[in-house]
């Protein structure tokens, strides 16, 4: 007699789980087609458990017996639906580019510095605005706050390139009329942000991450309407568009404030996100930072 799919599927599973695999991508086909079978009513005798749930293995105790992490099912995008989103990224950016608002203000440099990365990424992090050397290299946060940053990624497992960098206002803000401002930078007022926030609401709906990150609490305000502390806002979910949000602190203030409880508090966020979004978090990631 051959097994139902929903079995065929669990066992090819706890498989993977057995040999330590704790993702598994699938085509938007196979989630279709999964998504079918589950609508599909269950044998009474065996329900079929959700596809992240926790099981205990009884089988081959002797081969594996550390418990392994469950495995989640994550949606590979194909090629196709990749190329779709980055096309629509690129429409926004073209729009962004020659948008009126930000440039009728006259507080802003002329240099549009977009946004970078994956467009199918889980995770968006949003900045406050280019500096000097975003403008020049016309790439978010690839300064001293940038390299501070990329370091962050890598400690939750991440390159640069899964994820995307986007800032609230997309050009550099003005110091005095612009022409000799050389490395100076300054944080981007209510209206620079909402001059160009539609923009970034609208990147983050093409690319509907997992999660967001406000970097700051310049990027808190402009992101999400809050003013305050970030210390007030921080270590809980908001929602933009309903995706959540986490506040957490800029970099450059990492940057300035080198007391490890500052830096403890960003991890602690970041560890926050990463569970949110249901990503493997190892023992030594935990310990980061213990006390
Ligand atoms: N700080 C930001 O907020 N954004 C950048 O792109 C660089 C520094």
């Amino acid at each position: 007699m051959s097994l139902p799919s929903t079995q065929i599927l669990l066992r090819y599973l706890e498989e993977q789980k057995e040999r330590g695999k704790n993702r598994i991508w699938l085509t938007q086909e196979a989630v279709d087609t999964l998504r079918a079978l589950h609508s599909r009513p269950a044998a009474p005798a065996t329900p079929p458990a959700p596809l992240t749930q926790s099981k205990s293995t009884p089988a081959t105790p002797k081969s594996n017996p550390a418990p392994q992490p469950a495995p989640t099912v994550s949606t590979a995008p194909s090629p196709a639906q990749n190329a779709d989103k980055q096309a629509q990224l690129d429409a926004i950016r073209t729009r962004a580019e020659s948008a009126e608002a930000p440039r009728a203000l006259g507080t802003l440099r002329d240099t549009m510095v977009f946004a970078v990365g994956n467009p199918n990424a889980d995770l968006v992090f949003v900045g406050e605005a280019p500096g000097s050397e975003e403008e020049r290299n016309r790439e978010p946060f690839v300064g001293p706050a940038g390299q501070l940053l990329d370091k962050i990624i890598v400690a939750m497992g991440l390159q640069r390139a899964d994820i995307y960098i986007s800032n609230i206002c997309k050009f550099r803000p003005k110091i005095g009329d612009g022409q000799h401002q050389g490395m100076k930078n300054r944080k981007p007022e209510p209206q620079e942000m909402d001059s160009c926030v539609e923009f970034v609401r609208e990147e983050i709906q093409v690319i509907q991450p997992k999660a967001i990150i406000a970097l700051g609490g310049t990027a808190m305000e402009g992101l999400l309407g809050i003013s305050g502390s970030v210390s007030s806002q921080r270590g809980f979910w908001h929602q933009l568009d309903g995706i959540p949000v986490a506040v957490t602190y800029h970099p450059s203030y990492l940057l300035r404030n080198a007391a490890v409880s500052e830096k403890r508090k960003v991890w602690e966020d970041m560890l926050m996100v990463m569970e949110k979004i249901a990503m493997p978090v190892s023992e030594k990631q935990r310990r980061f930072f213990s006390k």
